[in-house]
């Protein structure tokens, strides 16, 4: 049995390792964030609120249940909003984990941490786990730094890196290009969208999965988790249009520097996955199956309603 403490539970990742931890046998959860949970389901775990700005409430929760180990998914991870508020994506992408490291270093937990391909400037994509970083963002800086930290520090620490995380969860604080490309479509809004970055999304299931095995397998290291196909932005929202028989003439090829984002983005990613298959049997699915997926939940949630 593992008993395993996520924080930023009601993100994204953060959810999807609730519900795999719920039908996991071998593993107890202690889902916690920032506010009340949000997940739809109540039972079967624990939920403390638990804001990782404050190392106090970390360490009391740490000191109530006594994790093995801790996944890390709180973050800032709106790119932009990092690039024009600095001082608070410093605090939550960089001190945050000096404190996390500070308690697990004491009671020898394991700390799983997510981490990004924005570390990389994208010149020479796809990216192994020892290629050299140069992030282009301040977001990337910051995931940089604790890359950084947990690796000089003495806890049993893993950096899980991975790219595009899409799918959905209840109540989201932030969309994904995935369900907005399907929403503008629908709604008949013409969307520009970027030719010339390419990318190797990620399904969430996937990524929870690999998270729970890095924890069950003690695994220790950087490991790329990322999905298995390369895309350019254009080409994933064709295969979206595609799949839901959405007007791809309103799709318009734009180029990144027309764009004049707040944060620069690499050109092409991606990541050679070798690692984590071998060492830790991540298996992702392919793009399309990832789309099928999330059909298959949306259609679920409909049908609930
Ligand atoms: N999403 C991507 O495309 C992507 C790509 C590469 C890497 N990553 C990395 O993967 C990890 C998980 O990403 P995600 O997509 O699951 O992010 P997400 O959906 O934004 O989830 C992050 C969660 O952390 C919570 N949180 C924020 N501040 C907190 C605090 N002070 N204390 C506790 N919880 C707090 C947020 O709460 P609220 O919802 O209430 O704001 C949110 O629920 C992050 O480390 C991110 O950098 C993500």
């Amino acid at each position: 049995m593992k008993r395993i403490l996520v924080t930023g539970s009601n993100g994204l990742l953060g959810q999807k390792l609730t519900d795999l931890c719920l039908y996991d046998p071998e593993i107890e959860l202690i889902a916690s964030s920032k506010g009340p949970n949000r997940h739809p389901l109540r039972m079967g775990y624990i939920y403390e609120e638990m804001d990782i700005l404050d190392p106090m409430q970390i360490q009391r929760v740490v000191e109530k249940f006594h994790p093995d180990t801790i996944i890390n998914t709180a973050a800032m991870t709106n790119v932009d909003a990092c690039e024009s508020d600095k001082e608070n994506c410093y605090k939550l992408n960089v001190e945050t984990v000096k404190s996390l490291i500070g308690i697990c270093e004491q009671n020898n937990i394991q700390l799983i941490h997510l981490s990004t391909d924005f570390i990389f400037d994208g010149e020479n994509g796809p990216y192994t786990e020892d290629d050299l970083p140069n992030p282009l963002s301040y977001y990337g800086q910051t995931k940089l730094e604790a890359e950084q930290l947990l690796k000089e520090s003495s806890c049993r620490w893993v950096i899980l890196r991975t790219i595009i995380v899409y799918g959905i969860v209840n109540d989201m604080s932030r969309s994904n290009i995935i369900l907005w490309a399907k929403g503008a479509l629908e709604k008949g809004s013409p969307i520009s969208v970027v030719d010339d970055q390419w990318r190797m999304p990620t399904l969430a299931e996937d990524l929870a999965e690999c998270c729970l095995l890095a924890a069950k397998k003690n695994a220790r290291g950087v490991f790329n988790a990322s999905g298995k196909d390369m895309l350019s932005i254009l080409e994933l929202v064709k295969k979206v249009a595609e799949y839901w028989k959405l007007d791809q003439s309103l799709i318009k090829a734009i180029s990144a520097d027309s764009l004049n984002q707040t944060a620069k983005r690499p050109k092409r990613t991606g990541f050679i996955l070798n690692k984590a298959k071998n060492e830790l049997g991540y298996n992702p699915r392919s793009f399309e199956e990832g789309i099928a997926f999330v059909d298959a939940q949306l259609k679920a949630i409909s049908e609930s309603k």
